[in-house]
């Protein structure tokens, strides 16, 4: 999975992980990230998504890393001016902690799971490398048999996020959501089974 993957779907417009709402597990458990007004929220693999606007009409400054410029020229087109939102057009495993500053929380949806595993092990990595003790992030990830579709998005379970984050986080499952509004799309790629789970993750 490289970048020309996800170019490729942008230029298609072949984005059904897209939502028009903000998604329900950060509306629902935003206040589990403890920030106060101000707070920088990092949302790497940001697409055009409705959550950012959100995190910043909660009084976030929000960082969204996006590899497609027509994803961040549509999300300036649908959101309008968004002054509190920096979404950047590039490549996470570009970043580093001084381009892109101190972030207070991370919220992934759509991201781990986008990635095969090796890339996921060195995501993970990535994100380390970019938090500092304390830093809160709300985690949500797919479930499914692998084995009926290929990803992404890719099911991610409970023992790989221990394993990608247990070394230096403490790791707190919050939810785990069966009835997906999004299930019928899933269906029609013959998974029947699919859930989310949500973690809220704070670096050691
Ligand atoms: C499955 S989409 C999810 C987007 C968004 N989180 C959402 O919920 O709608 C994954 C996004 O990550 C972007 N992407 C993939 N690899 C990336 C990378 N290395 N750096 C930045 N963005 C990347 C893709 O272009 C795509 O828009």
């Amino acid at each position: 999975m490289d970048a020309d993957f996800w170019h490729e779907r942008w230029q298609k417009g072949e984005i059904g992980f897209h939502q028009d709402r903000p998604h329900p597990a950060l509306i629902k458990h935003f206040d589990a990230l403890g920030l106060t007004p101000g707070a920088r929220v990092f949302v790497p693999l940001a697409g055009k998504s409705r959550d950012l606007a959100w995190l910043a009409a909660r009084g976030c400054a929000v960082v969204g890393i996006e590899l497609s410029a027509i994803a961040v020229e549509e999300f300036v087109a649908e959101n309008g001016a968004q002054p509190h939102v920096d979404l950047r057009c590039g490549d996470l495993f570009a970043l580093t902690p001084q381009s892109l500053g101190p972030i207070d929380a991370i919220f992934d949806r759509a991201a781990l799971v986008a990635l095969p595993p090796p890339m996921r092990t060195r995501y993970a990595a990535k994100l380390r490398e970019l938090a500092t003790p304390g830093t809160r992030t709300l985690l949500v990830t797919m479930e499914y048999d692998q084995s009926r579709m290929r990803g992404p998005p890719h099911a991610v379970l409970p023992d790989e996020v221990q394993a990608l984050y247990g070394a230096d986080h403490d790791i707190r499952m919050l939810e785990h959501v069966t009835d997906l509004p999004d299930a019928p799309r899933f269906a029609a790629r013959g998974v029947g089974d699919v859930s989310e789970r949500v973690y809220l993750l704070t670096r050691r």
